[in-house]
C-alpha cells in the first residue's frame, strides 16, 4: 500500500492518510476484506506518530469503510463490495481542451492580478478603483446584526425577488429622481455591482459577430465581457469634450451597431465628462440608427468643480437609454450593490437572463444600503467623499508637479476617481511596471483599456484609495521608475505593448 505525506501541506497528516486509504477503497485497489498495515508498522513505515495512524482509521471506520477487531486488524469493510475491479490506470485531463470558447476569450488575468497587487501590503497603489478606508461609511454596518436577528421573518436572511427587495428599488428610484431622472422603482433592476449589468447587456443583446461601439479608451471589463460574448468591439476616439460623435455617426452609417457603451460623467481611465452638445447628438444618432445606448455612471456623483451635466438617461425620450449605477465608489465595492434603470421590457428580459446567474443580489447588503439609503446619511456621506478625493486629486496632481518628469502629461480630472497620463515618448509601458513594482507602486498601464494593444503610452493612476500621506511618496516611487526605465535601455519583455499581463 503506497502513502505519500506531504509535510509542508496544510492538510493534517492524518487525514491526509485518510484520504488516501479512502481513494484506494473507492477505485478498488483495497479490495473488502484485505487488512490494512498495522498501525504502528505503517506509523514506522511513514515517519509519523502511531496516534496519527490511529486517527486516521478510526476515521475510516466512522465512515463505515474498514471495522477492526482485536487480533485480527483492520480490514476493508465487505460493505464496498459493489466495487468489482479496479479501473486501471487513467490521465488526467487535459482541462484546457474542455473550456468553451467564451471562456476562452474571456481569459485574461488582469482584473485578478489587479486585485491581488492592491491587496499587497508593501505596494502602494494607484492601480485598484476602489473607495478610501478612510472615509468608508462603516457607521451603516453598526447593529446590523442585531436588526437582522431581531426582524420576525428573518427577511434579512432569505431569498428576494430576483429584481431586488421592492423597499431597496423604491429607495433607488428615490435616488434617481435625486439626480434628476424620473423612474419608477419598477424599472429599477438590482444588480450585484453594475458590472453584472454590462455583463447581462452583453448576454441579453449580443449574439456573436454583433457589433457593439465602445469608447477609446475604454473600461477594460466591458471590453473583456463584450469581447467573451464574441460581440465585434470598434471604438470611437475620446477627446476631452468626451467621445467624440462625428467618428460615432460615420461608425453608425458604417456598422449598425445594436449598442452604444458610454461613460458620459468622469469616463474611466480618462476622467473625462462628455459636453451637454454631444451628449444631444449622441442620443439623436442612436434614435436615427436605432441602436441602444448603456449609459455606465459610476462616477457622477463624486464631482469637484463644474457644473453637473445632464444625464443621458434625463434627455432620452424615447427609452434608448440604459442606466447602470452602483454603490461601489460611494459606499464599498465589497458590498456589491449595483442597480440598472431601464424601460420595462428591458428589466424583464434581464431579469430572465438574470435568474440563471446568481438569482438575485445578496439579501444582507441589499438591505444594508436600502438602511443607508433611508438613514438620511446619503448626501452628508456623498459630499464628505467629494471633499477628501478632491484634497487626494490635488495631492496627487501638487506631486507630479513638483520636480515634473520632463514629457509626463495629464488631463485634470473635475470628478472621477483617475487620473490619466501620458508617458514620455517611448517609455516602454511593460518594462515600466516592472520597475514601478520593484520600487513599490502600481498603477494600471493604458493597453488595458484599448482593443488590439494600443495605449501603450497611457497609464491610469487611482487617487482615492491611496492615503493623503502615501501619494506623494507613491508618486515619488513612480517619477524615479519613469526616469530609470527611460535610462536604461528598455528590457524587452515578452509581448511589450500587446500583453497587459504582468502586473508585479
Ligand atoms: C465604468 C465602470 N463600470 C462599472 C464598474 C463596476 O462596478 P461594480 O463594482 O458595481 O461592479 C466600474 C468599476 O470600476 C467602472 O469603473
Amino acid at each position: 500500500m503506497q502513502i505519500k505525506i506531504d509535510r509542508n501541506s496544510r492538510t493534517p497528516m492524518y487525514i491526509q492518510i485518510r484520504n488516501q486509504i479512502r481513494a484506494m477503497i473507492f477505485d478498488g485497489r483495497l479490495r473488502p476484506g484485505s487488512l490494512l498495515p498495522p498501525e504502528r508498522k505503517l506509523a514506522e513505515s511513514l515517519g509519523v506518530n502511531r496516534s496519527t495512524v490511529l486517527t486516521a482509521y478510526r476515521e475510516l471506520k466512522a465512515d463505515g469503510l474498514v471495522d477492526s477487531h482485536v487480533g485480527r486488524g483492520t480490514m476493508v469493510l465487505s460493505a464496498m463490495s459493489e466495487v468489482s475491479e479496479s479501473y486501471g490506470e487513467f490521465d488526467p485531463p487535459l482541462y484546457n481542451q474542455f473550456f468553451s470558447q467564451l471562456s476562452e476569450r474571456a481569459n485574461d488575468p488582469l482584473l485578478r492580478d489587479l486585485l491581488v497587487v492592491a491587496n499587497r501590503k508593501d505596494i502602494i497603489s494607484f492601480s485598484a478603483g476602489i473607495s478610501a478606508i478612510e472615509t468608508d461609511p462603516v457607521e451603516a454596518l453598526k447593529g446590523i446584526e442585531e436588526e437582522i436577528v431581531s426582524q420576525p421573518n428573518h427577511e434579512a436572511l432569505k431569498h428576494t425577488p430576483t429584481e431586488g427587495f421592492w423597499s431597496l428599488r423604491e429607495a433607488i428610484a428615490d435616488l434617481m429622481h435625486k439626480r434628476g431622472i424620473g423612474v419608477t422603482p419598477d424599472e429599477i433592476l438590482v444588480l450585484s455591482g453594475s458590472q453584472q449589468g454590462i455583463d447581462i447587456a452583453a448576454r441579453v443583446f449580443i449574439d456573436p459577430g454583433d457589433v457593439v461601439i465602445v469608447e477609446e479608451p475604454s473600461f477594460f471589463s466591458a471590453l473583456q465581457i463584450f469581447s467573451a460574448v464574441g460581440a465585434r468591439i470598434i471604438g470611437v476616439p475620446v477627446d476631452d469634450q468626451g467621445m467624440r460623435v462625428d467618428v460615432l455617426e460615420q461608425l453608425l452609417q458604417r456598422y449598425r451597431p445594436k449598442l452604444i457603451y458610454t461613460m458620459p460623467t468622469y469616463q474611466n481611465p480618462s476622467g473625462v465628462s462628455m459636453s451637454l452638445e454631444r451628449r444631444r447628438r449622441l442620443l439623436e444618432l442612436a434614435y436615427r440608427r436605432k441602436a441602444l445606448v448603456i449609459e455606465d455612471d459610476p462616477y457622477s456623483e463624486i464631482s469637484f468643480e463644474g457644473a453637473r451635466k445632464p444625464y443621458l438617461k434625463e434627455l432620452d425620450t424615447y427609452g434608448y437609454v440604459i442606466y447602470l449605477s452602483t454603490f461601489s465608489k460611494i459606499l464599498f465595492p465589497g458590498i456589491r450593490i449595483g442597480w440598472m434603470a431601464a424601460p420595462k421590457p428591458i428589466i424583464h428580459q434581464f431579469t430572465m437572463i438574470r435568474q440563471l446567474q446568481d438569482l438575485h443580489a445578496n439579501s444582507i447588503s441589499q438591505w444594508i444600503v436600502e438602511r443607508f439609503l433611508r438613514s438620511g446619511r446619503y448626501d452628508a456621506h456623498v459630499q464628505r467623499i467629494r471633499e477628501e478625493y478632491r484634497i487626494r486629486r490635488d495631492i496627487m496632481l501638487d506631486a507630479l508637479l513638483e520636480d515634473p518628469v520632463p514629457g509626463l502629461e495629464w488631463i485634470k480630472p473635475t470628478g472621477g476617481y483617475y487620473l490619466w497620463c501620458k508617458l514620455p515618448e517611448g517609455t516602454p509601458n511593460m518594462s515600466l511596471m516592472v520597475n514601478a513594482a520593484d520600487r513599490g507602486v502600481s498603477y494600471v498601464p493604458g493597453t488595458a483599456f484599448y482593443l488590439g494593444g494600443k495605449g501603450g503610452q497611457y497609464m491610469r493612476l487611482n487617487y482615492t484609495y491611496p492615503s493623503r500621506e502615501d501619494i506623494p511618496k507613491g508618486i515619488e516611487r513612480l517619477k524615479e521608475a519613469i526616469t530609470a526605465t527611460l535610462k536604461r535601455p528598455p528590457h524587452k519583455y515578452p509581448g511589450e505593448e500587446k500583453s497587459i499581463k504582468p502586473i508585479v
